[in-house]
């Protein structure tokens, strides 16, 4: 759990078919990839049967494999391959909705007195409308009118993904099921989709106005999802998928969770009986600079209850990409500050050689919430656009024509490329990763803030006798640090050099640089 954690989104990682989708086998031969970039575990988006109208986070079957996807035995080859190479694999489990085209769900709308109707949530409506004011996460009322049994059902994203009513006893037991499946198989742990929905206001009251809306925001923004999600009886469903895992020996429970750090940590749950990791997504909201980076982690660290493994996530399938978000330079200082934080970090398919958003022009749109709130910047596709390989056609992802298009740039920024440049940011990604397993403060240290400027975070990682002392520039002037004692030896720069640099008294950094160094005073 104190691993590095490595995001593939399947449909773009390598494509082993020419169908112009990543697959399975395409995954099991980057692996040897992913084992020299130095990571512990991989986490793989949905591969399950699916309509894909939400790629895959629309499931029809939670135990087959997508035929787009590869089959049960490259599944259980992908398992074998990176159990080899000491690569843990870690599902995405979807338990909040199914796809509409899902069995239980085509029993469920087919009668109101189906003995699956109550494993999801119809309503009658109320005076000519939906039963109450939520709205959908993609825009629009979150209840569907169903006109052959005259109810509404509920759904949080698309209303081709209803969803579950998890205060169905059977529905529960339907998913641990589907857990122990998966975990026979081989899976090391889940990652949980949207953790804090599972559970809605029984009452299912409206939700209050955001005084804070302003128009232009997604519609979704319009209310504050009080009622809709993050209820107390969620923590109950969570302890029960916890011993589910526990039944097992050494696996993990992720959890997909956006809220702010005092909330978010309720996510470890009683006792710490909840799962080992709730995302962490501070990283990907805050402005970037130096003072609100130091008073997240602060804030996040002070909110940990006693014993919580901490997280960090600068990326992922559903937000923008860190490099284009704070710029390339900034972005090696990004992963450092990942690198040398207190807990499990989690990385995104192709942040590791700096890939950009990619631009997508209204006719390349897949992405559903893009194609219901256009113009609104809620475009997920510029974050999914295949994996930077090489320099041949398609970037190596794929012989065919690939779903969405490759960045303009992949001819220079490529994982060959950057492998034989020693200050790419691939380099500097390996290095940071080697640097990290091998010094255990950077990994397991407590964190002790240092000093904070506008552009300057300095914090010292210390674990029984070793300290390392981490300095980033946040700026693009050169800063400078002194303490009078402070003495050492550079391990690691940003840029590549200074390595062994010995350091007295000050720490002069150039713009956009970050340091590690080994402390002796
Ligand atoms: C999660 C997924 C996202 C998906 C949504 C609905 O937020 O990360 O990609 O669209 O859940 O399943």
């Amino acid at each position: 759990m104190s691993g590095i954690l490595y995001q593939v989104y399947p449909r773009s990682f390598q494509d082993s078919n020419g169908d112009g989708v990543g697959d399975l086998r395409g995954v099991i031969e980057r692996l040897p990839y992913l084992a020299e970039l130095g990571v512990n575990a991989l986490w793989l988006s949905p591969i399950f049967p699916s309509p894909m109208e939400d790629f895959g986070y629309d499931i029809s079957d939670y135990t087959g494999i997508d035929p787009l996807f590869g089959t049960d035995d490259d599944f259980d080859a992908l398992i074998a391959a990176a159990h080899k190479l000491d690569l843990k694999v870690i599902l995405d489990l979807v338990p909040n909705h199914t796809s509409d085209r899902h069995p239980w769900f085509v029993e469920s709308r087919s009668s109101k007195n189906n003995p699956r109707r109550d494993w999801y949530i119809w309503r009658d409506g109320g005076e000519g409308g939906p039963p109450n004011n939520w709205l959908s996460e993609f825009g629009g009322s979150s209840w569907e009118f169903d006109s052959q049994t005259r109810q509404y059902y509920y759904h949080a994203f698309l209303r081709s993904q209803p969803d579950l009513n998890w205060r169905n006893r059977e529905v529960r037991e339907a998913i641990h099921d589907v857990m122990r499946f998966w975990l026979r198989r081989g899976v090391d742990g889940f990652r949980v989709d949207v953790m804090w929905h599972l559970i809605k206001d029984e009452l299912l009251r409206d939700n209050p106005p955001n005084p804070d809306y302003v128009p232009g925001q997604q519609p979704y923004q319009q209310l504050i999802p009080l009622y809709s999600t993050d209820r107390r009886e969620v923590h109950d469903v969570i302890a029960e998928l916890r011993l589910v895992v526990e039944e097992f020996d050494d696996r993990v429970l992720i959890g997909e969770i956006y809220l702010p750090p005092e909330k978010l940590v309720a996510y470890y749950g009683d006792n710490l009986g909840g799962a080992h990791l709730p995302f962490n997504f501070a990283l990907i909201s805050s402005p970037w600079n130096a003072r609100a980076v130091a008073k997240l982690v602060d804030d996040y660290e002070a909110a940990l209850p006693s014993g919580a493994w901490p997280n960090w996530v600068l990326g992922n399938h559903d937000r923008q990409r860190i490099a284009s978000r704070v710029g390339n330079d900034q972005a090696r200082v990004a992963a450092m500050l990942l690198l040398t934080l207190r807990g499990t970090p989690t990385l995104y398919y192709g942040d590791e050689i700096g890939m950009l958003q990619v631009e997508i022009s209204p006719d390349q749109v897949r992405d559903p919430w893009e194609k219901n709130l256009p113009g609104l910047g809620v475009g997920r596709d510029g974050c999914r656009t295949p994996m930077q390989w090489d320099s041949t056609p398609q970037a190596g992802f794929s012989t065919g024509m690939p779903w969405l298009p490759v960045s303009r740039n992949f001819a220079t920024e490529n994982v060959a490329a950057e492998r034989q440049d020693a200050t790419s940011i691939f380099s500097l990604y390996r290095a940071l990763i080697a640097l990290r397993r091998a010094r255990p403060e950077l990994a397991l240290g407590a964190f002790k803030l240092v000093s904070v400027t506008d552009s300057l975070l300095v914090f010292v990682r210390e674990h029984q006798d070793q300290r390392s002392l981490v300095a980033l520039n946040f700026g693009r002037e050169p800063a400078l640090f002194e303490a009078s004692g402070l003495r050492g030896l550079i391990l690691l720069s940003t840029f590549m050099d200074r390595m062994d640099e010995a350091v007295s008294g000050h720490l002069a950094l150039r713009g956009s640089e970050g340091l590690v160094m080994e402390r002796l005073g």
